[in-house]
């Protein structure tokens, strides 16, 4: 915060210094009369590293509570919950802060929803560290590298919710990543920042870590409550929603965990900081994923809205081949569908852009495809990987993930009539909504994105197949 100040004030003092020149003062006024040129667009991104969250996002530093604390964790923290969950609530909802789980509901107002008169039952958050999208790895990084971001999150989340304590559910696999969250949660505890009297504030709250068994279902919230319930993780029918009957038959908010773990650095340098970035709605810095062909695949922290392009020559060094080797990217974790070249030249990486362009950003785990790749196979492989983790429950998924398997396998031979491809198109539609969770949408939407942008691949494919198929018939 200090040294955000600094920088202020360096820079208005600047601004101060030009204008005190007469010269300079007269020349902007007649520019800005005479001028008709429209005012420059405004760009965003890269993010300046004031502006940064997640500090040790790569490991390079201690991530244990020494070092958590010397880069500004737990700063203050018993100020934030003094002041109480109505202030917290309200720089949440001004931050603009949209859930980084994939949905991007806006957090204040889902947060919100524990604030009702309490009828004695205790209140949950579930923090969601399921983290099983292909093509998603975020918050793992925050996990194993910057865990006490988390922890203190958590308090102030609950806080803000009037929860009693938070459960992290944290897919399986994540062994390492499990264990110095359970390290961090321990030296919180013994340093007497959660737990009783959490930081001094008289306020008492604790913290549980349950593994999953690396079920993709259970990212779902229901069917992660179900799970940490000790049942089969299936998702439950909604209403009663979550906040009205969730874990163990409480009150519960499921979020994920970048989250949560933004929430104290929010309340700590204002809301009106992280919407001072970002378009309007799509406010704040994000954690982007970048996989694929590029020649440097990466996580990063930046800004919302910056450029996909940008994105990718800045951070993850180019795509294979140049950039105009590039044939399509999923903008946002496998369930969001892809976007050729052509959109992705000038695409912003947020929530509102990405719907415009008929996809979505997901969890902004974006996954490039250049010339030398299969799209037709790799969507097959996606669509294949939902039919695996359907839970099985609602037949339009249960079935329809398979067949359209089988169909996009043809595909990818070309073994199928151009008119099946109408016929995909309507069956991803009868999938679409008409399940209980969304991973049913999760498995249509690839499907229905290759279909919008590679129709002409899939004819080309499927007639070069009947053709050497009748030469050979015909030899
Ligand atoms: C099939 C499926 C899997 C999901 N997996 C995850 C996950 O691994 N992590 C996550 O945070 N949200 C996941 N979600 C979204 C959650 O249901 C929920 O919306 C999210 O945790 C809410 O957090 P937020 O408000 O902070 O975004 C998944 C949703 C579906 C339908
Ligand atoms: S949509 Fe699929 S995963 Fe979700 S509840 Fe129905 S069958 Fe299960």
């Amino acid at each position: 915060m200090a040294s955000l100040c600094k920088v202020q004030a360096v820079a208005c003092r600047a601004r101060l210094g030009g204008l005190m020149s007469k010269q300079a003062a007269a020349s902007s006024v007649s520019i800005r009369n005479n001028s008709t040129d429209e005012a420059p667009a405004k760009t965003y991104g890269p993010l300046s590293d004031e502006d940064r969250i997640f500090t040790n996002l790569y490991g390079r530093h201690d991530w244990k509570l020494k070092g958590a604390m010397a880069r500004g964790d737990y700063y203050k923290t018993k100020e934030i919950i003094l002041k109480g969950h109505d202030w917290i609530l309200k720089e949440i909802v001004k931050s603009g802060l949209r859930g980084r789980g994939g949905a991007g509901f806006p957090t204040g107002m889902k947060w919100g929803f524990m604030n009702k008169p309490s009828d004695g039952r205790p209140k949950y958050l579930v923090v969601n560290a399921d983290e099983g999208e292909p093509g998603t790895c975020k918050d793992r990084e925050i996990m194993r590298h910057d865990p006490h971001k988390l922890v203190e999150g958590c308090l102030v989340a609950g806080v803000a919710m009037g929860a009693r304590a938070a459960y992290i559910y944290i897919r399986g696999e994540f062994y390492n990543e499990g264990t110095n969250l359970m390290v961090a949660i321990q030296e919180a505890y013994k340093a007497g920042l959660i737990g009783k009297n959490a930081c001094g504030s008289g306020y008492d709250f604790d913290i549980y870590v349950h593994r999953g068994a690396g079920a993709y279902i259970c990212g779902e919230e229901t069917s992660l409550i179900e799970s940490l319930e000790g049942k089969a993780g299936k998702p439950r029918l909604k209403p009663p929603f979550p906040a009205d009957i969730g874990v163990f038959g409480c009150p519960t908010t499921v979020a994920n965990v970048e989250t949560v773990a933004v929430a104290p650095t929010i309340c700590r340098r204002g809301g009106d900081w992280f919407v001072g970035m970002g378009r309007t709605r799509n406010s704040g810095t994000k954690l982007f994923n970048i996989s694929g062909q590029v020649n440097n695949p990466c996580t990063v922290e930046e800004e919302m809205s910056i450029p996909l392009k940008e994105l990718i020559e800045r951070h993850a060094g180019g795509v294979i081949g140049g950039w105009d080797n590039l044939l399509a990217v999923i903008p946002g974790g496998s369930s969001t569908p892809l976007i050729p070249r052509s959109v992705c030249d000038d695409v912003m990486m947020d929530f509102d852009a990405l719907v415009q362009s008929q996809t979505a950003l997901g969890t902004a785990a974006v996954i490039v495809f250049n010339k030398q790749a299969d799209v037709v196979k790799g969507i097959a492989r996606l669509i294949e990987f939902y039919k695996h983790e359907s839970c099985g429950q609602c037949t339009p998924c249960r079935e329809g993930t398979g067949w359209m398997t089988k169909i996009m396998y043809r595909f990818v031979e070309g073994n199928a009539r151009p008119d099946e491809i109408d016929m995909l198109y309507e069956l991803s539609k009868q999938i679409e909504g008409h399940t209980i969770c969304a991973l049913g949408d999760g498995a249509a939407w690839p499907v229905q994105g290759l279909i919008r942008h590679f129709r002409p691949e899939l004819e080309a494919r499927m007639e070069a197949y009947h053709k050497k198929k009748q030469a050979a018939s015909s030899a």
